[in-house]
């Protein structure tokens, strides 16, 4: 049966006034939310989907530092690039993140548009949204896995419900005009006050372990290569630790990925 999506206006106003009541005096001072530039944006939502809020301020204000503008990264090769994301794991997204400035370089102006925005390498339904958010405080809404927690616990939505209706259902919460000052609020409240283990809400998608190690392995591999300019794999397996059965699978999947290159007998990182 199809839940009842009516939510009533009294509602609404008691949930805008609890939080942003809250966040008035408790507001997290985030290095990404002094600015509006979108490649800024851009760059700290990547960062965040895998990072911690903490870890990724730092790699965050090294990374701007280093690449100031959208050019710069774009002109950027793929070796330095790799070297910058190290620490920040899902090596993959460094490369499409220098893909998309190099996508973006070549347009006029910067995408304004969840379409346009998703037509650049690794940017999804929720990183487009949240650039929109962040940095053109667009009326949308985005729901992670923290709004999605607070939804839930606040009674607006089940354990079970769908992602679709999630994102129906923050729409009608969202106060118009206020996208960027909501979201930063909910974000907050949803990780100092409806945490996981106060709320006993658990995120949706859980990776196995199987796939939790070959992410880490693979992670292990790029930050070796960043090192050492070249090696062969009986090196690596030994110099990383990594099972002799697995680093066939690992390698292929890493040069698949465009994050190695092997030239004879030899990995290394892509010029
Ligand atoms: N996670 C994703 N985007 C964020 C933001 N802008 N602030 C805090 N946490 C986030």
């Amino acid at each position: 049966m199809k839940e009842k999506t009516r939510i009533s206006e009294s509602k609404i106003k008691k949930l805008h006034k609890k939080i942003f009541t809250w966040w008035e005096k408790n507001k997290r001072p985030l290095p990404w939310r002094e600015t509006t530039n979108p490649y800024y944006i851009m760059i700290s939502e990547i960062m965040l989907q895998q990072t911690q809020v903490n870890r990724s301020i730092e790699k965050y204000l090294e990374f701007i530092k280093k690449y100031p503008t959208i050019k710069e990264l774009a002109e950027a090769s793929v070796s330095s690039v790799l070297k910058s994301w190290s620490g920040l794991g899902y090596n993959r997204r460094a490369l499409w993140l220098h893909e998309a400035a190099n996508q973006i370089v070549k347009l006029k102006e910067f995408p304004k548009t969840q379409e346009e925005l998703q037509k650049l390498k690794g940017i999804g339904p929720y990183t487009s949204r949240s650039i929109l958010i962040f940095a053109f405080n667009y009326d949308i809404a985005t729901v992670d896995t923290n709004i999605r927690r607070i939804l839930i616990a606040e009674n607006f939505a089940k354990e079970q419900t769908k992602e679709n209706e999630l994102f129906i259902l923050a729409q009608k919460l969202l106060p118009k005009g206020k996208a960027r000052d909501w979201h930063n609020a909910l974000m907050d409240y949803g990780s100092l006050v409806l945490t996981s283990a106060k709320t006993g809400i658990k995120p949706k998608t859980v990776t196995s372990n199987n796939s939790k190690e070959n992410r880490r392995f693979r992670g292990i591999i790029v930050k070796y290569l960043t090192r050492i300019s070249k090696a062969k794999k009986e090196q690596m397996v030994k110099d990383c630790n990594i099972p002799m059965k697995k680093i066939d699978d690992i390698l292929v999947g890493l040069i698949a990925d465009g994050l190695v290159a092997k030239t004879k007998k030899y990995y290394k990182l892509p010029d």
